[in-house]
């Protein structure tokens, strides 16, 4: 903990009623922000989908009516998914993107006002490792991921002058209910992110978290623009 360094901040996190997203508006309220929780599921502020149009629009609009600006977004809410390219389906790709993709770039746009408001506005994106390498039947998914990356430079170069950063978290394999039922249907699946991972461990939700409030934090004033591996070394092996 680094209880204090958020103090009078004030954030809006998707996707908080599981996995990343819970564990990063708790590590963000320890830290002693106002957190602003919102999921499709789960015990949260405001039970939304994401996807629903306007739906960014009126979540920004709460956090400055409840918390009275907004300094930190972080977006969580995501969805995953493996089809092969043979016999992939256009609904499984299109729902990847809007959730993934499109929902971000409107919480962005929507949330940008208020951040530049902000002497400390900062968003924080969670892309992958997918983000940056390919697996098989996962087209999608890393479609999704790489444009959040991509999203991240292109932001982050358009608001800079404005004092808001903009970064992108590309976690490894976490132990979160995304990855629970692949993890449990095929163990040999988990094993290999293990012995991946120069850490020789799964990732837990707060290894994340724990990097969003350093992100959020005065110590990340001068970053913008990364993607930023938290993967237990696991891509950096030959
Ligand atoms: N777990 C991993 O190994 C891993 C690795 C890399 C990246 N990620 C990314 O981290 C983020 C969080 O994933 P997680 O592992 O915590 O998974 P999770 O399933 O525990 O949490 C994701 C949350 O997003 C919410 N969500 C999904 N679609 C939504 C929608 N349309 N509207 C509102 N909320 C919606 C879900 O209800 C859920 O609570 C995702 O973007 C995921 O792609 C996870």
């Amino acid at each position: 903990m680094t209880a204090g360094r958020l103090d009078g901040r004030a954030a809006l996190v998707t996707g908080a009623g599981s996995g990343i997203g819970l564990a990063t508006a708790k590590r963000l309220a320890a830290d002693g922000a106002r957190v602003l929780t919102t999921d499709r599921a789960g015990d949260v502020d405001i039970v939304a989908d994401v996807t629903e149009p306007g739906i960014n629009a009126k979540l920004v609009a709460e956090a400055e009516a409840r918390l009275g600006g907004l300094d930190i977004v972080v977006a969580c809410a995501g969805i995953t998914g493996m089809q092969p390219l043979d016999g992939h389906d256009d609904a499984f790709f299109d729902t990847m993107m809007a959730v993934n993709v499109t929902a971000v770039f409107r919480l962005m746009r929507d949330a940008l006002p208020l951040l530049e408001r902000s002497p400390h506005g900062r968003i924080i994106l969670i892309g992958s490792v997918m983000s940056s390498f390919g697996e098989a039947g996962m087209t999608a998914y890393s479609a999704s991921k790489h444009a959040v990356l991509g999203m991240t430079r292109s932001v982050a170069a358009e608001v800079g002058a404005s004092g808001v950063t903009v970064n992108c978290i590309q976690p490894g394999a976490i132990d979160t209910p995304m990855t629970a039922p692949a993890f449990a249907a095929m163990p040999e699946f988990r094993q290999r992110w293990i012995d991946k991972a120069a850490l020789g461990r799964l990732g837990q939700p707060e290894d994340i978290a724990d990097v969003a409030a350093f992100l959020a934090s005065d110590d990340a004033r001068f970053m913008s623009g990364h993607g930023l591996f938290v993967d237990g070394g696991a891509t950096q092996r030959h």
